[in-house]
């Protein structure tokens, strides 16, 4: 089969790979057909996991299932159906609770684990035209309708983006109500992330990105676009809500009360764009947060960085402004995706026409395209937020 595979730091190729195969009873094999790239992908594809040339990338598919193991029992040939990120199995203390990115059987000696991933489990990516799922009967999530319909696009989202962003409010316990949220990033996940708080109800949805086509995003999803190249967002914001009008005796409260990371650790240094520093968003977030509030930050923060920016330092330990969180009593919630809480929560929404995620997808290509889409997507080119491969 085919399959997008890590060769070094910024190249990828598409190679001829051993097909993938029934391992486990409990096992599917699945024909592929959309395997989203993502953000997290370019921490392998930038050098910065430590990945080993030969990984197979990609850990959001959609597909139809072809070959089942003896063991399972929940799905058949034929059926469509969506795959989480992070797979679990099911039934461990972790996932029994519902952590299922903490799963305690799918990587030994460790918990959670995901598809294509450096460091997350010996189990090959999802940029291919087959992939093995384990734990089959947890993993595969039934969807309705026929490979390329009106849903595609949405249905790929809730392998990864669309839950992550969802999953990065409920870190930030933004509820049903119109409290103020800023979201920093307007990758897939930041503007996945806003789009969420809004189908919650809430009334301003702040998202600061330094990416015009990025930022347009954020404004035909109904959020206000901050663009940290025009000064500090966190003073925009301030202004903005003072301009809006604060309610007497709140004038304090200019801030926002939930506050989410979709960055990461390769935050861009707004006094030097070009350059990074890890701790830009926390920094900007800390100083945002309103007395009160609550952080969510679903932006990936690597153990050891293996290639840091100039400047920049391998370990993943970063100073961040304790006291002030401390002082303003504020929540912070962080981590991975517990995906299966949301999957099909967010797949119904979908369906009952409330949710239409995949209006953030820009690009479509075959898996030959695969090497110039992730430039350009790491390069932040030709409009790229979310491209998306069909083996
Ligand atoms: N928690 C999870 O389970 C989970 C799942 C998927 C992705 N992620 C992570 O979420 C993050 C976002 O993913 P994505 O696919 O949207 O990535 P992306 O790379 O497309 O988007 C990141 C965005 O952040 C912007 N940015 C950089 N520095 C900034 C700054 N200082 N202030 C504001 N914006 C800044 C960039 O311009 C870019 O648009 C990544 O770290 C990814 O690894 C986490
Ligand atoms: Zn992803
Ligand atoms: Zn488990």
């Amino acid at each position: 089969m085919k399959a997008i595979v890590f060769e070094d730091t910024r190249r990828v190729g598409v190679h001829e790979v051993p097909d993938a195969t029934i391992v486990d009873a409990t096992d599917v094999v699945i024909r592929v057909t959309a395997s989203a790239i993502c953000g997290t992908d370019l921490h392998m594809y930038d050098g910065r996991t430590g990945a080993e040339p030969g990984l197979v990338l990609g850990h959001e598919p959609l597909g139809v299932v072809e070959q089942v193991g003896s063991a399972v029992q929940m799905v058949s040939p034929g059926d469509r159906v969506v795959i989480p990120t992070h797979m679990y199995c099911g039934v461990c203390y972790n996932c029994a609770r519902g952590y299922t990115a903490a799963c305690l059987r799918v990587r030994p000696g460790g918990f959670g684990a995901a598809y294509g991933y450096a460091g997350m489990g010996d189990y090959r990516g999802a940029q291919a035209e087959l992939l093995r799922v384990p734990f089959a009967d947890a993993n595969c999530i039934p969807l309705p309708g026929e490979p390329y319909d009106e849903h595609e696009d949405d249905f790929v989202l809730l392998a990864d983006a669309f839950v992550t962003g969802w999953h990065a409010t409920e870190l930030a316990r933004v509820g049903a109500g119109p409290a103020p949220v800023a979201v920093f990033g307007a990758g897939a996940v930041g503007l996945l992330a806003a789009y969420s708080a809004l189908l919650k109800g809430a009334g301003e949805v702040y998202v600061v990105d330094g990416v015009t086509a990025r930022l347009e995003k954020a404004g035909e999803l109904g959020a206000v676009p901050v663009d940290f190249r025009a000064g500090d967002p966190v003073e925009q914001i301030r202004e903005r809500r003072r301009q809006r009008g604060l309610p007497p005796g709140e004038s304090v409260l200019d801030g926002v009360q939930h506050g989410i990371d979709a960055v990461g650790f390769q935050a861009r240094d707004r006094a030097q764009p070009d350059a990074e520093l890890p701790f830009q968003v926390i920094d900007d977030l800390a100083r945002l947060v309103n007395p009160t509030g609550h952080l969510g930050i679903a932006g990936v923060y690597a153990d050891r960085d293996m290639h840091p920016a100039p400047d920049g330092s391998t370990s993943g330990a970063l100073t961040v402004p304790w006291a002030t969180l401390f002082a303003k009593g504020v929540s912070v919630g962080f981590g991975r995706t517990h995906d299966r809480r949301y999957t099909t929560r967010l797949r119904d929404l979908v369906l009952t026409g409330r949710a239409h995620p995949g209006r953030i997808v820009t690009h479509h290509g075959p898996l030959s395209e695969a090497p110039e889409l992730f430039a350009a997507f790491d390069r932040r080119e030709h409009g790229v937020v979310k491209a998306i491969l069909r083996p």
